[in-house]
């Protein structure tokens, strides 16, 4: 049976190094994890959240899936947003989305993948959404692909903003700011993208819950 051995071993070299600078360091993290942020982003291979932002483990809580969704249908995703807001009582949620996605790609193609076609089915619908615009003004196919990328991260803002557990949040005077970034894998680096929100208020009328008893 392969065991993928080589993968123990750079793991304890990796926790030796940790150890070395650091001797508390898995003392401490395993008493509790006590992140501030919580990160949603896409499942791609070359985009770690902690890593890219040069942070060690415990300084984020992660979810991760194709394309960087937040779907009202996905309990995980959901699980995740409700324990981050109601229990670790984060301050911050990003979503980061990265140019070049595979995920809003495979929206844009259109091609029959299975599965992910109802997965990325979202984003099929934010392209719809701003098609006039994008072909307008994005003549390369990489730079339709890196706009829908864009637009896909604004969107999942205002599907997290819309979550009942968060507008409950809100409601409650909790501090809850949404941002909505996405990250180069040509140059490594991030870019706040200036969407953001913070309250009830942000969202469209017709998305906004009301709090107040009858
Ligand atoms: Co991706």
């Amino acid at each position: 049976m392969k065991t993928l051995s080589h993968l123990f071993e750079s793991n304890k070299k990796w926790a030796e190094s940790i150890h070395q600078q650091d001797p508390d360091f898995f003392k401490r993290l395993a008493k509790q994890q006590t992140p501030k942020i919580l990160w949603i982003g896409c499942a791609d291979s070359r985009v770690p959240a902690t890593q890219i932002c040069g942070l060690d483990p415990g300084a984020m809580f992660v979810h991760r899936n194709i394309a960087n969704l937040v779907s009202y249908r996905d309990l995980n995703c959901l699980s995740v947003i409700d324990y981050a807001v109601n229990f670790l009582k984060v301050t911050d949620i990003i979503v980061c989305g990265h140019y070049g996605c595979g995920g809003v790609e495979g929206a844009i193609n259109q091609n029959y993948l299975g599965l992910i076609n109802h997965w990325i089915h979202d984003i099929s619908e934010t392209y719809e959404r701003h098609h006039h615009d994008i072909q307008t003004q994005c003549k390369e196919h990489k730079e339709k692909v890196n706009r829908l990328c864009e637009l896909n991260v604004e969107r999942q803002i205002e599907n997290i903003s819309a979550l009942p557990v968060v507008q409950k949040a809100w409601s409650e005077g909790q501090k809850l700011n949404i941002h909505g970034w996405i990250y180069s894998i040509e140059n490594g680096l991030l870019k706040d993208l200036g969407h953001q929100s913070d309250k009830i208020a942000d969202l469209p009328k017709a998305l906004q819950l009301n709090f107040t008893n009858p």
